[in-house]
């Protein structure tokens, strides 16, 4: 018989000064507490051609949305450049974050706390953008969900552009859809790799994540994430997170989109506007309504 993602659901863990992560029936993110911090603080950095290739089609196409915008890596450029952009995500600590950010450098964006499947927001916008968020902390019937939603927050001949790593790029997973590798998970916990981080405040921070499940029936992981603020050699806090991925082949998210009732897709390869190969571990759909 097929096995449930409620089975193999991470148990809580207790220390010390250990906070503990809800965990609730719903598809998590990780991008709360601690590691919302870790983003804001030090995830500022772009792959190759990312931002100029998005940047390109919100100057054409505005208003626009970073649908899980995050803590800004994106919206914050954005905004810098002039642009029109609205930015909504999933987590609150994130979109906290994303308007401390904002505000330090005197701007104000129009800032949601929503979830793509459920994205019911006041404008309607030339281009969104969804880029790392699609398949997060999510589950296949809210993805569907979330490509209506999203479609029905385009202006008419609005533009979608949504990137996905591909399921085959990420050799720590990849293994794992091998049914040997599989039989030795979840993954033990591992220790932070280094010394902790050091953040503007004089605190330092340590990450490290595991594999808890995968499921390639399903094209579902469970990962969990334990991370830790440090100061002057003391242990502050200590928090897991966890975070559901659902993997996505190009072929399904075209039939998904064409089914949502996008028209024209093309795929791009590496945040470019060439056709994509076998090679690239991203892919962007760029989708018209
Ligand atoms: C990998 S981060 C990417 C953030 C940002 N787009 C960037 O490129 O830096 C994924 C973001 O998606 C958000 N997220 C996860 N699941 C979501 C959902 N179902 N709806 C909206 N946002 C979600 C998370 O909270 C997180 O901020």
């Amino acid at each position: 018989m097929r096995r449930s993602r409620r089975d193999s659901r991470p148990g809580t863990r207790t220390a010390g000064c250990r906070t503990e992560a809800p965990i609730d029936e719903q598809p998590q993110t990780w991008h709360y507490g601690l590691v919302a911090k870790w983003w804001a603080e030090f995830n500022d950095d772009f792959r190759p051609h990312e931002l100029p290739y998005f940047l390109r089609f919100v100057e054409e196409g505005q208003p626009a949305l970073d649908a899980g915008c995050g803590a800004g890596r994106l919206l914050l450029p954005f905004l810098r450049a002039g642009l029109d952009v609205d930015g909504c995500d999933v987590s609150a600590d994130m979109i906290a974050a994303c308007r401390e950010k904002a505000e330090a450098e005197g701007l104000r964006p129009n800032l949601y706390v929503q979830a793509m499947h459920e994205l019911d927001l006041p404008r309607r916008y030339r281009t969104i953008v969804v880029c790392g968020a699609f398949g997060v902390g999510s589950d296949r019937e809210r993805d569907r969900q979330a490509l209506d939603r999203l479609r029905d927050h385009l202006e008419p001949g609005g533009t979608l552009l949504l990137d996905i790593e591909v399921p085959y790029a990420d050799q720590q997973l990849w293994k794992y859809w091998l049914r040997d590798e599989r039989a030795s998970l979840p993954e033990a916990a591992r220790p932070p790799a280094g010394e902790p981080r050091g953040a503007s405040d004089g605190t330092g921070y340590t990450l490290s994540t595991r594999v808890v499940d995968v499921d390639p029936l399903d094209q579902h992981v469970i990962m969990e994430m334990h991370a830790e603020r440090w100061r002057d050699g003391v242990l502050e806090a200590a928090e897991d997170h966890r975070l559901d991925i659902g993997l996505y082949f190009e072929h399904e998210v075209l039939l998904m989109l064409e089914r949502a009732g996008f028209e024209d897709v093309t795929v791009h390869g590496e945040h470019t506007e060439r056709e994509p190969t076998a090679d690239d571990a991203f892919l962007v759909f760029v989708a018209r309504r």
